[in-house]
């Protein structure tokens, strides 16, 4: 009976050490956000650009003559054109740099369900909202 509740009392301190232990990601692991039915380029968009796409499209580095750092250049493209074609992600050379896995070339990827929102804000008119 004693050492019933011994092992009782040992499994209980393992669960409570084992839910604490649950949320803390490896080092360098972003959390997933959330996949959104009506992204916004403001919360959803971004931000991605500006973590994973910056240092090489950006004031500093414009690879291929695209900058990522504003709505405005994100439409204007690169020196061959367009990279968002508004409401076709399978038009858009930017959508399929991501789907590809060959945007951005090293580094951390951005994951799926950030892709996701770019293509859902794509395939919605790729607004500046
Ligand atoms: C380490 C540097 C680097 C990073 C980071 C990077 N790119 Fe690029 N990108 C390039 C280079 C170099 C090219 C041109 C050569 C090529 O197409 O492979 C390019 C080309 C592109 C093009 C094609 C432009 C054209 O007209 O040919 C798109 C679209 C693009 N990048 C989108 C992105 C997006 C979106 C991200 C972030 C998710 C990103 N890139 C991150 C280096 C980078």
């Amino acid at each position: 009976m004693k050492r019933n509740l011994l092992a009782v009392s040992f499994l209980m301190v393992l669960a409570v050490v084992l839910t604490a232990c649950e949320g803390v990601s490896p080092m360098n692991e972003q959390p997933d956000v959330l996949l959104k039915e009506d992204p916004s380029y403001a919360s959803d968009v971004q931000p991605i650009f500006d973590k994973y796409c910056l240092s090489c499209h950006g004031p500093v580095r414009a690879m291929r003559g695209l900058r990522l750092d504003g709505y405005e250049y994100v439409i204007a493209g690169s020196r061959m054109g367009a990279v968002v074609i508004p409401y076709s992600s399978t038009a858009s050379l930017l959508a399929a740099g991501l789907e590809a896995g060959a945007m951005p070339p090293k580094g951390e990827k951005p994951s799926a369900n950030r892709v996701k929102n770019i293509f859902h804000w794509i395939e919605q008119g790729a607004y500046d909202n």
